[in-house]
């Protein structure tokens, strides 16, 4: 029986590691962006590792589209063991400029786009078995607010917050047969960060206690492990993986 894990924003960047980092552990991987060129070829690098790989172009704020790539996926691979939710765009606006619009939308994809998928993904969990996993991409910014430097404000912050309660009140709801968990990372050395970190590298390595700034493959590791280790006992919570970034 070949598992089926299905990563959102698995075209580039932290989403692309945790679904090369699955399929390394033989996982069928479904994949759902917004850009189709990077998902064909994180697609593409998950075949060459002898896995099934599906692929979904998609904004993962639409409810009805989470619910038709689930039902997708389930018809095709015949189950859905793991979901990681990891889709997420920065909202870099002030109180002051941002539109009701824009608060709306940095919502809608970096906090319901999680309960879209969850919301799809947890009646086929209940039903199997094996249960299934359930990891969401917060941010150190859940925890410490977003900082003038960054590029996302208080809209990111609040929807990465709001994961964190999802994760809790979800691990709950969902036990025994699924668990529940978000990770935050630090700064990640992505497209998201590119001009920041490129600007301002030495400044931010600074205030970084193992001297470097992340890479997708840091967070991927505790996103594959919290999906897949057998012994597991740890749902509701959150892992901070930002090489304990104390100057935020
Ligand atoms: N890079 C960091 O330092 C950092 C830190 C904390 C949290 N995060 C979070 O990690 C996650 C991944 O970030 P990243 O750095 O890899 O970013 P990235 O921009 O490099 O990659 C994000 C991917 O998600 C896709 N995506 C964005 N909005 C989407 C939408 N509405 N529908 C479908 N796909 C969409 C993008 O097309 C892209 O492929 C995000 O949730 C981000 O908030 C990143």
């Amino acid at each position: 029986m070949t598992k089926v894990a299905l990563v959102t924003g698995a075209g580039r960047g932290i989403g692309r590691a945790c679904a090369l980092t699955l399929a390394g552990k033989g996982f069928d991987i479904a994949l759902v962006d917004l850009l189709a060129p990077e998902m064909t070829k994180t697609a593409d690098d998950i075949r060459r590792l002898g896995v099934r790989a599906l692929t979904f172009q998609a904004d993962v704020s639409s409810f009805t589209r989470a619910h038709e790539i689930v039902d997708a996926v389930v018809s095709d691979r015949g189950r859905l063991d793991v979901l990681v939710n990891n889709a997420g765009a920065p909202s870099p606006k002030p109180i002051i400029e941002i539109s009701e619009e824009e608060f709306d939308r940095a919502i809608a994809v970096n906090l319901k786009s999680c309960f879209n998928y969850i919301h799809a993904a947890a009646p086929v969990f209940l039903n199997q078995a094996e249960g299934g996993r359930i990891v969401s991409i917060s941010s150190l910014n859940a925890l410490s607010g977003g900082v003038t430097s960054a590029v996302s404000k208080h809209a990111y912050a609040a929807a990465k917050a709001g994961i964190l309660g999802l994760t809790r009140s979800l691990a709950k709801e969902l036990g025994p047969k699924v668990a529940v968990n978000a990770v935050c990372p630090g700064i990640i050395a992505t497209e998201l960060l590119r001009d920041m970190i490129s600007r301002r590298e030495e400044d931010l390595v600074s205030g970084i206690a193992l001297g470097r700034v992340g890479t997708p493959e840091d967070v991927a590791s505790i996103v594959s492990y919290l999906a897949t280790d057998a012994h597991m006992f740890i749902t509701g919570q959150h892992f901070v993986v930002d090489g304990f970034q104390w100057k935020c």
